[in-house]
């Protein structure tokens, strides 16, 4: 089953001079099992829509099924599944900062897992895997994680949550603030967690990313939904309006495709892609 996001809207600081509607009657469904985006102008309500998938704010009015196990609504009643969903349902925060908190990044990763019960010892074994994965090695595990860069910042936050496990990772911004060598570890791990069966939202502002990981793509503007389909579908129409750039494989590609060479742009998804396409041709 599906996430289904149901005409959901939330305001912040409502009936105040500063009320904003960062959502406005949003509906959608994210498939499971695979990779989604989340694209939009910044202040569109990408970081807004998220927060309400695992309850850490209450849709203003509408609601989210999250795989018809949890549903997430503006009723005030208290919300008994809430930890099961957090568990079900993990997010990676666009401010990494939010998210780290103990003294040393091992104990930090661990965390999570002590809190769903598991001793310390066997949390932090775990807690070394998940740092391996985001590519963090054994000299940082007793750092302070307050002590580390931007991107190594970003990196134990998410070896944090991919402990856990959950069935559903939203990831805010994976790799603002990454260096390419630091990007790729981190969406090769996306992709591995793919093929494990996990379903994959992603925040970005990168349309390299969308075209090459992404299997659908949503776009929000000013709260809206303005698009929900295939990264090539979404390239193929104007999208400057929204404030996004083709990226440049796909616009390479569309002008191969205008000069004659008969390519199928949906499956091309990298440099490799097309280079098959092209030799095939020949
Ligand atoms: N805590 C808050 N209090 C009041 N208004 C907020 C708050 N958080 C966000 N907003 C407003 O809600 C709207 C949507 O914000 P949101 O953070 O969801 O956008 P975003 O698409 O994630 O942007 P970005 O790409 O910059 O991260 C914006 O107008 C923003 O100013
Ligand atoms: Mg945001």
């Amino acid at each position: 089953m599906p996430i289904k996001v149901n005409n959901l809207s939330y305001i912040y600081l409502p009936k105040t001079p500063n009320e904003t509607k960062a959502l406005n009657n949003v509906s959608l469904e994210i498939p499971n099992g695979q990779i989604t985006a989340i694209v939009g102008h910044t202040g569109s309500g990408k970081s807004t829509l998220i927060q309400t998938f695992n309850q850490l704010i209450k849709p203003s009015s509408g609601f989210v099924n999250i795989d018809d196990k949890f549903v997430v609504e503006s009723s005030k009643k208290k919300n008994k599944k809430i930890k099961d969903l957090r568990k079900y349902l993990s997010i990676v925060f666009q401010f990494p900062e939010y998210q780290l908190f103990e003294e040393t990044v091992e104990k930090d990763v661990a965390y999570g897992l002590k809190n769903f019960g598991l001793k310390e010892p066997e949390a932090i074994i775990k807690a070394h895997e998940a740092l391996k994965q985001v590519g963090i090695n054994e000299s940082f595990y007793l750092r302070s994680p307050f002590e580390l860069s931007g991107g190594e910042k970003r990196r134990v936050a998410i070896a944090g949550i991919i402990v856990l496990d959950p069935q559903i990772i939203v990831l805010d911004e994976p790799t603002a603030g990454l260096d390419p060598e630091g990007s790729k570890t981190i969406l090769d791990l996306i992709l591995s967690l793919k093929k494990e069966g996990k379903t994959i939202i992603l925040v970005t502002h990168d349309m390299n990313i969308v075209q090459s990981y992404c299997d659908n793509v949503v776009v929000l503007n000013k709260g809206e939904l303005v698009f929900q389909g295939t990264p090539s579908e979404l390239f193929s129409t104007d999208v400057s309006r929204f404030s996004i750039e083709i990226p440049p494989l796909y616009a390479f590609c569309q002008s191969l495709k205008q000069k004659g060479l008969n390519l199928d742009i949906s499956k091309i998804q990298s440099i490799e892609d097309l280079m098959s396409q092209i030799k095939e041709k020949r």
